[in-house]
């Protein structure tokens, strides 16, 4: 297991940052999520950024990484703009930011959201960021007292959302999707 270690410098910090009731979230700065993970011998520190400024190039490699269906940069670009959330995790590499997680989440910003391309990039899997990226993105929503949080998950990843607390048809609710013929 690679030595490393997680650190938030202040729970509380985090939760003044961000800014409750508006409609966009942003971090006044990035944070230091993990320090000295070693990646290929070298020690790097892995900070987060809700910055939805996000370099579409770099999304559509991670993305490409773990195998997903290219989509339209215009649309990505739209969909990211509209959403209520962002969350991209990166290390430096010469002063250049390496995108190597991303999840963001739509909401009506007052009972529901629902969060999409989770991603962690395959180098980077196996040591607890997907976790994170997702404690995150629910800590947030819990922050504007959003209480209803769905995604849809792929069948290999059930588990990984089982583990965090999601439910699969809690009550019986069926989800439906509606795709034109
Ligand atoms: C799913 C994903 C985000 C998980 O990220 P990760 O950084 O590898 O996950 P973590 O290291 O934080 O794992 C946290 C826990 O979930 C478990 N886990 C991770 N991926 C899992 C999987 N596919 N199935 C079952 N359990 C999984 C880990 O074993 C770990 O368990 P532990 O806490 O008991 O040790 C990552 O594998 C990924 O990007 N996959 C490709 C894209 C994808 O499928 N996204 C989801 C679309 S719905």
């Amino acid at each position: 297991m690679i030595s490393w270690k997680i650190f938030f410098r202040n729970a509380s910090v985090i939760f003044l940052h961000w800014h409750k009731y508006m409609n966009t979230y942003n971090l006044e700065s990035d944070l230091l999520l993990v320090d000295n993970l070693n990646y290929q011998g070298q020690k790097i520190d892995i900070f987060l950024s809700t910055n939805r400024n996000v370099d579409l190039n770099a999304l559509e490699n991670l993305c490409d990484a773990v195998g997903w269906v290219r989509r339209p940069f215009r649309k990505v670009k739209i969909a990211i703009e509209h959403s209520f959330l962002t969350i991209s995790l990166f290390y430096h590499d010469n002063n250049s930011p390496k995108l190597i997680g991303f999840a963001r989440a739509t909401s009506d910003s007052a009972f529901n959201a629902t969060i999409w391309d989770v991603v962690i990039h395959p180098s980077f899997q196996g040591h607890g960021l997907g976790k994170t990226l997702m404690d995150q993105i629910i800590q947030q929503l819990r922050c504007s007292d959003i209480t209803t949080i769905t995604l849809f998950a792929d069948p290999q990843v059930v588990p990984f959302y089982k583990d965090l607390g999601f439910m699969t048809d809690p009550d019986g609710v069926k989800g439906m999707f509606w795709y034109p013929r």
